[in-house]
């Protein structure tokens, strides 16, 4: 099977699939404290139709599949969604993106189900901090659910970390730290101007402050001397570096400041049944009403490749063409 070229020379493997807009948190660089709109289910597509989707993605050279949110675990069918896609012919990896709150009593499960790895969001150490930026959510639970995950060897374990000035940026010695004595990967996020981009009220830093670039976030963990080591497995647009002699790795992403857009692998698929060819762009297709009546996908799939931009036009300054939140893409 060969991959199928987008006009820029880009083989697109990679499929992330948002399984859902519902969260079990509301971290405040996401949505506002009470939630979002949620897509009405009858808009979602079912378990059997994501399915079909997977299968014309995999006919078309998708190999590796993440499956995001909102919060992949809140969805009742998602050992069961791990297992079928995992068992489709040429998928190699299934991973998910979580929060990591319920993932203490699912992380067996999924394993069995044959999810490879996971990427667990935690944006702070500290107990509470993290109630305030979640908005309600209990570390503990994190924790549990990352030594659940290391029990089940859903490894490498990458942490993501998105850091907001006023907020975190003081953590990131600690976080870095991490690294030494677990192999652990951190990856730390550049903000988007996805997502809550509004103020997010009493004590939180205003909009014009958050934005930390890598720069300055390598800068202000130099003291670890940090060297340059081969991007870890499926560690896709993230610069990595090693604290020497540490068992993990200390990644960096930026959106923003510098593109990643060249080596773009990517597609996405939304809850509610589009395929979004890049993060910052609405020329969605809508795979609902042919996926409901049985047709072909692959006409869909091909234009949504087609439609990949070649570049996203977000600025650190505002969100350019997306009308969707975080929670709604998937990440
Ligand atoms: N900027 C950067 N990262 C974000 N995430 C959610 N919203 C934003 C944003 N505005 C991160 C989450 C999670 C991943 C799916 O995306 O923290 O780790
Ligand atoms: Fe939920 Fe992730 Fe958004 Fe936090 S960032 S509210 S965990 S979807």
């Amino acid at each position: 099977m060969k991959d199928f070229i987008d006009p820029f020379g880009r083989s697109i493997t990679y499929l992330r699939i948002s399984l859902t807009d519902r969260c079990n948190l509301r971290c405040v660089y996401c949505m506002p404290r009470d939630g979002l709109q949620w897509q009405p289910r009858a808009e979602q597509l079912s378990a059997d139709e994501i399915l079909r989707v997977v299968e014309t993605a995999s006919r078309w050279g998708v190999r590796r599949v993440r499956l995001t949110g909102g919060e992949p675990l809140v969805h009742p069918l998602i050992v069961e969604i791990v297992r079928r896609i995992a068992s489709i012919p040429n998928i190699e990896e299934v991973s998910l993106t979580t929060n990591a709150m319920l993932l203490g009593r699912l992380a067996q499960p999924l394993a069995d189900a044959r999810l490879s790895r996971v990427n667990i969001s935690l944006d702070t150490l500290d107990r509470e901090k993290f109630t305030r930026i979640t908005r309600g959510g209990d570390i503990d639970q994190v924790w549990e659910g990352i030594a659940a995950a290391e029990r089940a060897h859903l490894a490498p374990i990458k942490l993501n970390t998105v850091i907001v000035r006023g907020l975190n940026d003081d953590e990131l010695p600690a976080l870095a730290r991490l690294t030494i004595v677990h192999e652990w990967h951190v990856r730390f996020i550049e903000l988007m101007p996805v997502g809550n981009t509004q103020d997010w009220g009493d004590g939180f830093p205003t909009p014009s402050e958050r934005y930390v670039s890598v720069q300055e976030m390598r800068a202000q963990i130099s003291a670890f001397d940090i060297q340059p080591v081969q991007t870890v497995i499926g560690n896709g647009p993230a610069r990595t570096f090693r604290i020497p002699g540490a068992l993990g790795t200390v990644g960096f992403i930026s959106p923003l400041g510098e593109h990643f857009c060249d080596t773009c692998n990517r597609l996405r698929l939304t809850a509610d049944g589009k395929l979004r060819p890049c993060l910052d762009n609405s020329n969605e297709i809508s795979l609902r009403e042919a996926v409901r009546l049985g047709q072909p996908l692959d006409d869909h799939y091909r234009q949504a490749i087609l439609n990949k931009p070649q570049h996203h036009k977000m600025l650190a300054t505002g969100p350019a063409g997306s009308q969707r939140g975080m929670s709604q893409i998937g990440g």
